[in-house]
């Protein structure tokens, strides 16, 4: 059902924004994927999350992190990155998750198109995850076949989605 209220604001996140986003990261994490990814790998992410979200977003060669707020509370973020050499696209859509509370209000439309605009892209996404496969077909991404068991210690299975 298509909400009424405006979208999320969105600017670049810093290594202050690192325990607010790791906060969002997990939830998000808890909402998609359930009792499908172990009690352990959740409380290891929620051990380290902080400290790697801090580390990454003190790096001055990293990526963008773009932040999704409202009322001034974190509710969503994404981030691209150079996949490398040898890829299938020179551009890789690596995390964006927006919050089960934000979800419908045009927030992942607007966090994607700052992400990664038009571009040609690459993208993994969880094999089940229905709605995020259907988000990223509505942006122009196709299936095409590829999958991998890495995330979550292997718990999950991500198939490949590319524009
Ligand atoms: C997938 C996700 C990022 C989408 O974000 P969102 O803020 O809920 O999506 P939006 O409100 O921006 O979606 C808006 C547009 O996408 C379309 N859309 C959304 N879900 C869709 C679906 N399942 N099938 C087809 N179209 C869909 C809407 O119709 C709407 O189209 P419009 O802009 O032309 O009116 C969000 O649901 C999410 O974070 N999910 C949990 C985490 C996750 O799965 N992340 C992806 C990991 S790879």
């Amino acid at each position: 059902m298509p909400s009424t209220l405006p979208s999320a604001r969105i600017r670049p996140a810093n290594v202050l924004d690192a325990p607010a986003i790791a906060a969002v990261h997990l939830r998000c994490w808890h909402e998609t994927y359930g009792a499908k990814v172990p009690d352990d790998v959740y409380a290891e992410r929620a051990a380290r999350g902080p400290a790697e979200w801090e580390q990454a977003l003190s790096d001055p060669n990293g990526p963008t992190t773009w932040l999704a707020q409202r009322d001034g509370e974190a509710v969503g973020f994404a981030q691209a990155v150079a996949p490398g050499a040898g890829h299938v696209r020179p551009l890789e859509l690596r995390l964006l998750y927006v919050l089960a509370e934000e979800q419908g209000r045009r927030t992942g439309t607007h966090l994607l198109q700052l992400a990664i605009g038009d571009a040609p892209c690459q993208l993994w996404v969880e094999q089940d995850n229905a709605r995020a496969q259907g988000f990223y077909r509505h942006h122009g991404f196709e299936l095409d076949g590829e999958r991998r068991a890495v995330a979550a210690g292997g718990a999950l299975t991500e198939v490949r989605m590319l524009r």
